[in-house]
């Protein structure tokens, strides 16, 4: 799997939000977008699931450039490139399972969409994946009687029942306690690696993406600033993605994970 990212540039107005970004990635891989506030994060992520379009530039997925799909195929551009939200965008009044079954409107026909019928073999894979993902008991429960974490995790499943190539996540943890936080960068890393999925995760403290990804992108102002391994994130490069006269504690650890790093908790996961 290839992506190509080049020259990717929105404007609203007089805000350049996300200015000529480049990069490439060449198989599966776990990657961090990381930058303060206003960075452009969440429009480079809407811009490569076509949520949002691009003022100009390419980006191509194995060879395609997904900015140029309309209709029918970028719909199924958008099947396959699933997007996962900080506020999770379930419908918390619903049960799990026929939330988790959403995930396959893209490819079903409307009338039965519409009237809630979904095929044996679905609702099998939907319970098969909540059990993988450890809230199978939870299947019959409505989503907003589970935690934060479940919820994040329903939401991953959702995102599961499409196989997508590509799983892109806006800050996924940014409303989570460093409990739950945990379980759910834990899940994104399990089923990125067992998988050979390509997760693309917006991040906001420095120190969870240096725990998670095999790579992070910094940006700032639009521009990319920064793309490398973790270890290469020296204190100058934080500075440079975050700003010379930055405190950090943007950077830092607002959400913690770190906290929780105890003995008893499950080792970091390995970086590919
Ligand atoms: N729909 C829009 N209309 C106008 N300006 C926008 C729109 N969406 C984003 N922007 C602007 O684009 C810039 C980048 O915003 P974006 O939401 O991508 O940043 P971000 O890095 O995700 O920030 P945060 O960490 O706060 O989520 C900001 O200046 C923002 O105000
Ligand atoms: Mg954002």
């Amino acid at each position: 799997m290839q992506l190509s990212v080049e020259g990717v540039t929105r404007v609203f107005g007089r805000t350049t939000a996300v200015d000529r970004v480049t990069f490439a990635v060449d198989g599966p891989a776990m990657i961090g977008i990381i930058g303060r506030s206003g960075a452009g994060k969440s429009t480079l992520l809407r811009m490569m699931n076509r949520l949002t379009d691009a003022t100009s530039g390419r980006l191509l997925f194995d060879g395609q450039d997904v900015l140029t799909l309309t209709g029918p195929a970028r719909r199924a551009w958008q099947a396959r490139c699933a997007m996962i939200f900080q506020q999770f965008n379930l419908v918390p009044r619903m049960d799990v399972v026929s939330n988790v079954l959403h995930g396959t409107l893209n490819r079903r026909a409307t009338l039965p969409a519409l009237l809630n019928w979904y095929p044996r073999s679905d609702i099998h894979r939907a319970i098969d994946i909540l059990d993988r993902l450890g809230i199978a008991l939870q299947a019959t429960s409505r989503v907003e009687s589970l935690s934060g974490g479940q919820q994040q995790r329903v939401a991953i499943a959702r995102a599961l029942m499409q196989d997508p190539r590509v799983i892109l996540a806006d800050e996924p943890i940014a409303s989570l306690d460093p409990m739950n936080a945990q379980v759910v960068m834990d899940t994104l890393r399990r089923i990125q690696q067992e998988d050979g999925r390509l997760v693309i995760a917006n991040l906001h403290t420095l120190d969870t993406a240096r725990r998670y990804c095999d790579r992070v992108i910094g940006m700032r102002d639009g521009r990319v600033v920064f793309d490398g391994t973790p270890d290469l994130l020296t204190t100058d490069a934080a500075r440079a993605i975050y700003g010379a006269g930055a405190d950090f504690s943007e950077a830092a650890t607002s959400t913690a994970i770190e906290a929780l790093d105890a003995p008893s908790l499950a080792p970091a996961p390995t970086r590919a």
